[in-house]
């Protein structure tokens, strides 16, 4: 599955053009976008990141990371998916990045998907659906989501997203309208992000393989 996830990553690097600054997600599929991205370097103009960990890789390559504050509106996101379904609306948070990976899709023009065979889904909701959630709210949240949803929140004991937060995967879901339950999800206190991709969608997306095919 890395090949996969390595021709995807290096396919992106076709939206790429000179003097960008470009967003940049999280994962095993993003990490290969970012090696091919340190192969162009001295053509962009540097990097707004998603997370710690893509920062460090980002830095590492020599890779400038820039705040989102300081550049504005951003041409273009590649980041990966922990699902996605037909009409390009993905499951992400798998790795715990959600809430910064919402916040630069928002802000690029252009979200350029990344992912592996496997992740492609009629219907979301089989990959446990991430929420983050402000700690002293994690029972309430977890309550109204069961409520609202049926699915089943499991708390991912142990882990405290980059803004200090905790994660709640959502199991047994299938998820017929994602925009409605996004929205039903948001609206919860104490939720600061849903790992539904649904009111904005990927606009491309790139399944890896021999050769790349491009939705
Ligand atoms: C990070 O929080 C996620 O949204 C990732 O984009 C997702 O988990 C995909 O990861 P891989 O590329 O490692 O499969």
């Amino acid at each position: 599955m890395s090949e996969a996830k390595r021709l995807a990553g290096e396919k992106a690097i076709e939206y790429v053009d000179d003097g960008m600054i470009v967003g940049v997600g999280t994962g095993s599929t993003v990490a290969f976008f970012i090696d091919a991205l340190a192969r162009i370097k001295d053509r962009i103009r540097g990097a707004v990141s998603s997370s710690e960990q893509s920062t460090q890789r980002l830095r590492m390559h020599g890779i400038e990371v820039l705040d989102l504050n300081a550049t504005g509106p951003l041409s273009l996101y590649v980041d990966g998916a922990d699902e996605c379904d037909p009409h390009k609306r993905l499951i992400k948070g798998g790795g715990a990045a959600l809430t910064r990976e919402k916040i630069i899709a928002e802000a690029s023009e252009k979200f350029v998907c990344i992912i592996d065979p496997a992740k492609r889904v009629d219907v979301l909701g089989k990959f446990p659906l991430p929420v983050e959630v402000i700690p002293m709210a994690r029972s309430l949240v977890a309550r109204q989501i069961l409520a609202k949803t049926g699915g089943q929140p499991v708390w991912r004991d142990g882990v405290v997203t980059d803004n200090d937060n905790l994660i709640l995967d959502v199991h047994n879901l299938s998820i017929v309208d994602p925009v409605a339950v996004e929205a039903a999800i948001n609206q919860i206190p104490g939720v600061v992000s849903v790992g539904l991709f649904a009111r904005r969608p990927a606009d491309v997306v790139i399944v890896g393989g021999e050769p790349p095919l491009v939705l």
